[in-house]
């Protein structure tokens, strides 16, 4: 029989069903104590910000609320739901691409601390909008360094087009970008903001990062007399989602990122004074599992496949990404390997396929499946592909366990629709 959190798999399919997102709070908890206690600095103040689109909900705002982390939001949607959790809208980071003037509008009047401008046309937009108001703002302006950092591999000269931030190798625009939340007294220019990429399992990546970033302000500072006071690195950091996988552990992330600053600001004397990082799946991937019921087994010729009762519209990470999970049968785990099976979804799609191979003991119609690390962009991609109800999802911690999303109905599904 296995647990999660002291809690028996069994109980929680039998009081919730399946298929469902169980997250270990503890492990939770653990995550977001060991970085607020690791990103720690005598020189810099330091902040993280929880990047909320790898799981967003009122539950999990509130304990990074709890241990006084910040929020990036890339939507009004993600604001709406950490100010929903409660969290003081100075701590809320504004982050995208492409935010709207109703996107802006909605974060000056709930009085959202930072935007991070992504390009010229939005600084352009902001010193519109908010010159001559009574708002205030901090910004960022978020660069690419030109560094793509991608598992297992970094390149530094990468992804120059990236649609993200403006690229260094476009000095003028940034130049014009920041010089137009210079000019304006109701924007605060604070400094630079970059982020390389996710699942990164090379530390020398974001050691390239915080090298340009802080050659860029000093750069910055000498040509045009531009000078910040804030860096914020990004997220990126990597979990362990197969045995394959080696994550720099969070304590050395935090440990280089730190050290590798004070050596640039010894170097380099920006001036910098605040530090950031914006961890989104390291916090709450590996604490995350999505249980399943399994149905038929069908055999082809080339394969044995499992089918549960959920798939690619709860998680579409293998099929979008090809991304490895591990999983196991409950009460079955010391049981000897029987065969390396396929574990397929329910969805009408041939692609929906969550583990394509993995050594199972011998499963029986009516087990459970327990796939692991299943906590970031799982629920948070969901879908109603197949007009499948999205899943409940449920804390468990200490041998208790509680709703935090409930499970969708068919009537939610149709509640927004007209005849
Ligand atoms: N900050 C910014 C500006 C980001 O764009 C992201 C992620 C993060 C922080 C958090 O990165 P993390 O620590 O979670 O790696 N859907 C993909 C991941 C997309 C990440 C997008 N940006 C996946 O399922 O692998």
């Amino acid at each position: 029989m296995s647990m999660i959190a002291d809690v028996p798999v069994k109980d929680l399919v039998k009081t919730y069903g399946t298929p469902l997102v169980v997250y270990d709070a503890g492990a939770l908890r653990s995550r977001l104590k060991e970085f607020t206690e690791n990103f720690q600095s005598d020189r810099f103040e330091t902040g993280i910000l929880y990047a909320s689109k790898a799981f967003s909900c009122k539950a999990v705002l509130k304990l990074a609320n709890e241990y006084g982390l910040y929020v990036d939001a890339v939507s009004c949607g993600e604001i709406h739901t950490a100010l929903a959790a409660g969290y003081d809208p100075a701590k809320i980071v504004f982050h995208g691409n492409n935010k709207t003037a109703d996107d802006l509008q909605y974060a000056l009047t709930k009085g959202i601390g930072t935007i991070v401008v992504d390009n010229l046309m939005e600084a352009q937009l902001l010193d519109q909008m908010i010159r001559g108001t009574d708002h205030t703002i901090h910004t960022l302006v978020r660069v690419n360094p030109g560094i793509s950092a991608h598992t297992h591999h970094y390149i530094v000269t990468g992804h120059v087009d990236s649609k993200f931030g403006i690229s260094l190798l476009n000095e003028s625009e940034l130049v014009d970008t920041i010089r137009i939340l210079k000019d304006n007294p109701n924007i605060s220019f604070d400094g630079f903001h970059s982020h390389i990429g996710s699942q990164i399992f090379e530390k020398q990546a974001f050691v390239e990062e915080i090298r340009k970033l802080f050659e860029t302000a000093a750069d910055f500072r000498e040509k045009y007399g531009i000078s910040c006071n804030t860096m914020d690195f990004g997220g990126g950091f990597a979990a362990v989602y197969t045995e394959e996988d080696h994550p720099i552990p969070i304590k050395e992330v935090c440990d280089t990122i730190l050290s590798t600053c004070t050596e640039e600001e010894d170097r380099l004397h920006t001036g910098i004074q605040k530090v950031l990082i914006e961890p989104g799946r390291s916090i709450v991937a590996e604490a995350g599992y999505n249980l399943y019921t399994v149905g038929f087994l069908k055999k082809t010729p080339n394969r044995s496949y499992v089918f549960v009762d959920g798939g690619m519209s709860d998680n579409i990470r293998p099929a979008l990404y090809q991304a490895k999970y591990d999983a196991y049968i409950d009460g079955k785990e010391t049981e000897p390997v029987k065969e390396t099976m396929t574990v397929a979804g329910k969805c009408c799609e041939s692609g929906d396929i969550l583990i394509e191979a993995i050594d199972l003991p011998e499963v029986k119609s009516g087990d459970i499946l327990v796939m692991k690390t299943c906590g970031a962009y799982g629920y948070a991609m969901a879908s109603h592909y197949n007009k499948l109800p999205l899943p409940a999802v449920v804390f468990a911690e200490d041998g208790n366990h509680r709703t935090v999303i409930r499970r969708e109905t068919f009537e939610h599904m149709i509640a927004l629709e007209e005849d």
